[in-house]
């Protein structure tokens, strides 16, 4: 016999322990197990040798035969083993999985920037409930029970004597019933009115803003609201003050900005006026102050509000409320 079995079995155990791949074992296993592999061989020519040395030889090349089989199944497992802890098996090369990444709702980032345009006038933030007595949303801001903002059709009423606020303006007698002036205070929140269609939504959100200390004026009021607007939007939008009526103050005023989108030629946004309303405001009436025990001859302070989806939709021209909260992710994804 050509090879001896000490030979064959060192010659396949060295071969076994270089193969790099399943495929270059695959071929050892057939050169050594196959059909017509190196031990079947062997076996057959067994009965060429003389008598005596046939069952020895017989034996050993099953036990090699054995042997074999259990080597290489263990350099396979090796090989997967390898493969799956190192680079063979993860491609280091291939784009990650991106991550879904989630944004703050516009009317947060817009609201968030009003705040912190007035956090920067030295305004501190104070919070106030939105289910709120009659007394606060109404009497206290001097709004009598015969008032038509008092109506069914625009008040949510819980009970008889408490609504889901209708403003952010209960917050001025909340806080100045808690202190002394100088008061300036901001209070952005959710408000709600018996409403619904492109321009009004049964919630929304506003910010209120109230200055209280001897000597304000008018111009402070002017002045600060004028800083505001140049910040919010840019500093060559003009404004304009436009008498107007609020219980809770006097003397009132609307401000109104050039229309954003046609810069005041008019158009249908600004229903050709040219200018579009953007908050009310006005020094604060006696009666308010009355109510919650302040002097009205040594203070004097004025008072704001604005809806934060109306300058939502005038900065990012928006023509829609109600996409605010319709939880398009194509829609809130933009901002
Ligand atoms: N509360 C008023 C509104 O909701 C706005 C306002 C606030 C007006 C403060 C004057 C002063 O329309």
């Amino acid at each position: 016999m050509q090879n001896n079995i000490v030979d064959i079995e060192k010659e396949a155990i060295e071969s076994i322990a270089q193969a790099k791949s399943p495929d270059q074992l695959e071929k050892l296993s057939i050169k050594y197990l196959g059909r017509k592999g190196v031990l079947t061989k062997f076996l057959r020519d067994i009965s060429s040798l003389p008598i005596e040395e046939r069952p020895g030889a017989g034996k050993n090349a099953n036990i090699l035969k054995g042997k074999l089989e259990a080597v290489i199944k263990k350099a396979f497992l090796k090989l997967e083993e390898d493969a799956d802890k190192g680079d063979a098996g993860v491609d280091v090369t291939l784009p990650g999985r991106p991550l879904q990444m989630g944004s703050l709702h516009p009317i947060t980032q817009v609201a968030e920037e009003i705040c912190d345009i007035f956090l920067r006038l030295g305004f501190d933030i104070a919070e106030s409930p939105e289910v709120e007595t009659d007394y606060y949303n109404f009497e206290a801001l001097n709004i009598p029970k015969y008032h038509p903002a008092r109506d069914m059709q625009d008040t949510f009423y819980v009970s008889e004597n408490i609504v889901l606020r209708t403003h952010t303006s209960p917050s001025q007698p909340r806080t100045m019933e808690k202190g002394k002036p100088p008061i300036r205070i901001i209070s952005p929140g959710k408000v709600f009115r018996c409403d619904s269609d492109i321009t009004h939504t049964p919630m929304f959100n506003q910010v209120e803003g109230l200055m209280v200390d001897k000597n304000i004026s008018f111009g402070d009021l002017k002045g600060i609201l004028t800083t505001f607007i140049h910040q919010f939007f840019d500093k060559e939008t003009s404004l304009r003050f436009r008498p107007s009526f609020f219980p809770f103050t006097e003397p009132s005023a609307e401000v109104d900005i050039r229309c954003v989108m046609c810069k005041g030629k008019g158009c249908r946004i600004c229903s050709k006026t040219g200018w579009l309303e953007v908050l009310g405001s006005g020094m604060v009436h006696p009666a308010v102050f009355e109510k919650v025990g302040y002097d009205t001859d040594k203070y004097t302070g004025f008072a704001f509000g604005m809806g934060i989806e109306r300058l939502a939709m005038l900065k990012f021209g928006i023509d829609d409320i109600r996409k605010f909260y319709e939880n398009d992710i194509r829609f809130l994804g933009q901002f």
